[in-house]
Order: structure tokens, then C-alpha cells, then sequence
């Protein structure tokens, strides 16, 4: 069913891209720029949006093995992300029961137990309190009433989902509206994980509206990639996840070549989007031999940082295979190359129009009929804010 989805789309591109057209929203479409810049509004947003929704915390080529985990802070909460020795991932509030200590240092490794460095109580990759040091002295302690705070988890598709909010009554399944199932055709759990790093920059809606952006590649990344590139864009959604194709770059890839031969370069193209903080984008990079091409992919997590008008993004890089020194070297410069564009390019510019937009010359800005992306992508992020904790599951519809 999901082939198909991803065949449907590719063809629909090829009859854009012969026709010269792209799909168009209805409407020019306004997005006030206090949306931008109030401090009220991003509290909200950081509360209904990020506290509430499953946000992509990890891949599982990071935690591949059964003791692996991932300690890391998401919007001020400590979590620990930990991989069982079932298979099973789990995430946690990474915080002790006896004083509220962080446990784990942020960071990755591989620990049977966890060990708190205050008192030294120790955990499982379930969250079970194990060892209680001097119990006799210190008073026996119920085990089940004293576990690490558990949140939602749910692996799919070789990406790692946590809720922070440890009550939160929304499937994740739910919430994913079938794109798991269009994302699994790359693969991602048996691809390896090569680096990360974090950029800062600005508002994270003003960062997203970047991912979702095809109209400014051939303006704004004139000087690195975007010389020959076409700056039209389809958009195809599930639920709040949408992705972004090209159709003169897939008709370009499939150009004369039959439909049974199509490429998972041209099915997989262009840039996924997963609401409301991960863009992933593929690219092609070289071997020794042309043969030895392998694929990368640029996941980037996006996240609020301490004011309306900053924002971090971590940007990981994954491979399709393990890579040989030459790649690795290709891969490395590569990543860079990358990095600079993000930097210097997109947050350089979304930093200035930041600050262009916090002197107040202006009370709208505007998304066209050809950024239907990112017209919808306001409009979720409006529909989360109006929604109740109660109402919440009913917003993606269950399975
Ligand atoms: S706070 Fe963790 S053992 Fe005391
Ligand atoms: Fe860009």
C-alpha cells in the first residue's frame, strides 16, 4: 500500500514536470509576524506543541544494541532513552526517586544498570529501582511505587518517538497517520549513524518554514547547490507530516527509465518532514567507484530554545551502509559542506528576518499559493494551540 503511495506520487510528479505545473494552494495565505515574535504565544507553543506531542528523540541506528541508551535534555526535562535487553525501547523522566538527581549524564553508551552518582541507586533499562544502597539503615523502599518515571515510547520506522508528557493519553501510533509506514521504505533501522552536531537559530517556525521551502533554493543557495535547481514544490501530507518533492528533479532521475526500474533515489526524494521538529533529507555521496555510491540522509531535530527568537537544531547524519575510509572522508566533507549551508545560508538569513520582523515594520507575512506547506504547517500548529490535553487524540484519529 505504501509503494504504492510512494509510485502514485512519483508519477504525479512526472505529469507536473512535463506540464511545466505544480499543485496550488487556493490562497495567498497571511501568518501574523506576532506569531513569530510574542513571548506569550511561544510559551504556548513550547507547552501544546513540543511538551505534548511525540517528537523524534532518537534513531535506532544511534542505540542498536540491546543496554544502549541515550540520556539527553528536551525542553528543560531530562530524559533517558534506553534500549532493553528484550529489543524493547523505552524513554524515562532521568530523574532518581530518592532525591530527584539526574541519573545518567547526558550523553550515549551501554550500561546494564543505571547508576544514580548521588547515593548510588541503580535502575534497569525498564525503569525498575534495583539496589538501594544501606536499605536496613536507610528504610525499606516499595520497589513498584519508586521506578523511574516512564514516557511514551514507540520505535517505528528506525526512528525513536518519546512524549514528555509522562500522562499523555495520545497513541503514538496515532499520531503518525500511516507516514511510518511511507518513511520505512528507506530502511533507517539498518542504515549507521555517522555524526551530529547543533546549530543554533532562530524561532523554530521560522526554521521550519525553511525545511518545508522549496521556492528559495535556486535564490538563497545560488552559491552552493541551488544554481540549477528548480524552486517549485508538491506537497504530500499525512496528518500534520508532509513531504516535499521537486518534480523537474524526479522527472530529471527517471528520465527514460522504465517504471519498473525506478530508483529508490526517485521514490525517496526530497525532503520528509516530521511534525512539528524533523526535516530529513537525502543525498547521493560518492564512493572509490561509482558503484560504491552510497545514501546519506541529514535528519534535523528541531527545538525551541530559551526565547521566542532561538532555536536549536540538531543535525544527524546516517548512511545507508558502513563506509569505507574514502567515503568516510567524502561523507565527513560532505556533512561540513552541509553545515555551512544551514549556518551561513538558511539560519544566517532566518537570524536578519528574525530580527527584521522584531522592528515591527510589518504585521503579516505571506505564504503563496506555491508554499502550500507551509500554509499548513501554521495551520497545525494553530489547531494544537486550540485543542485541549482531552481533545488531543482525536485531532490525528486513531488507526
Ligand atoms: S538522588 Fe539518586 S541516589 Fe540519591
Ligand atoms: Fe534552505
Amino acid at each position: 500500500m505504501s509503494k504504492e503511495q510512494l509510485i502514485e506520487i512519483t508519477r504525479d510528479n512526472l505529469e507536473h514536470a512535463a506540464a511545466g505545473s505544480i499543485r496550488q494552494a487556493e490562497s495567498i495565505a497571511q501568518v501574523p509576524v506576532a506569531n513569530y515574535i510574542d513571548r506569550e504565544r511561544w510559551q504556548r507553543e513550547c507547552d501544546s506543541v513540543f511538551r505534548r506531542l511525540p517528537l523524534v528523540l532518537a534513531t535506532t541506528c544511534e542505540l542498536p544494541e540491546a543496554g544502549d541508551y541515550k540520556a539527553l535534555s528536551v525542553m528543560d526535562l531530562p530524559v533517558l532513552i534506553t534500549r532493553g535487553a528484550d529489543g524493547t525501547m523505552r524513554a524515562f523522566e532521568n530523574s532518581c526517586a530518592h532525591r530527584g538527581s539526574q541519573v545518567m549524564a547526558d550523553g550515549r553508551g551501554n550500561a546494564k544498570r543505571f547508576v544514580c552518582p548521588y547515593h548510588a541507586w541503580s535502575y534497569d533499562s525498564t525503569g525498575a529501582l534495583k539496589h538501594v544502597l544501606h536499605e536496613s539503615e536507610f528504610g525499606e523502599v516499595d520497589r513498584a511505587c519508586h521506578r523511574l518515571t516512564e514516557l511514551p515510547c514507540l520505535e517505528r520506522a528506525g526512528l525513536i518517538w518519546v512524549t514528555l508528557d509522562s500522562q499523555s493519553t495520545l497513541d503514538i501510533g496515532a499520531f503518525l497517520c500511516n507516514y511510518d509506514e511511507v518513511l520505512g521504505h528507506f530502511n533507517f533501522a539498518d542504515w549507521h549513524f555517522f555524526a551530529d552536531r547543533t546549530l543554533r537559530g532562530p524561532n523554530w517556525k521560522i526554521a521550519y518554514d525553511g525545511y518545508l521551502d522549496f521556492y528559495h533554493l535556486p535564490i538563497l543557495h545560488r552559491e552552493t547547490f541551488g544554481s540549477d535547481i528548480s524552486g517549485q514544490a508538491m506537497y504530500y501530507q499525512w496528518g500534520p507530516h508532509q513531504r516535499v518533492t521537486s518534480p523537474p528533479t524526479i522527472a530529471a532521475l527517471l528520465d527514460g527509465v522504465a517504471q519498473d526500474q525506478w530508483s529508490r533515489e526517485a521514490l525517496l526524494s526530497g525532503v520528509w518532514t516530521i511534525f512539528p521538529h524533523v526535516s530529513i533529507a537525502s543525498f547521493v555521496g560518492v564512493g572509490a567507484v561509482e558503484e560504491d555510491a552510497y545514501q546519506g540522509i541529514m535528519l534535523s531535530q528541531l527545538f525551541p530554545g530559551s526565547e521566542p527568537g532561538e532555536s536549536f537544531t540538531v543535525q544527524n547524519f546516517l548512511v545507508d551502509r558502513e563506509l569505507t575510509e574514502v567515503q568516510r572522508e567524502a561523507a565527513t566533507a560532505q556533512f561540513s559542506f552541509l553545515e555551512h549551508v544551514v549556518r551561513d545560508e538558511d539560519y544566517a538569513t532566518g537570524l536578519r528576518q528574525q530580527k527584521a520582523l522584531e522592528a515591527g515594520s510589518r504585521e503579516f507575512v505571506l505564504f503563496g499559493r506555491n508554499e502550500e506547506g507551509g500554509q499548513l504547517f501554521h495551520q497545525w500548529v494553530e489547531k494544537l494551540l486550540a485543542t485541549s490535553d482531552e481533545d488531543l487524540p482525536t485531532l490525528f484519529g486513531a488507526r
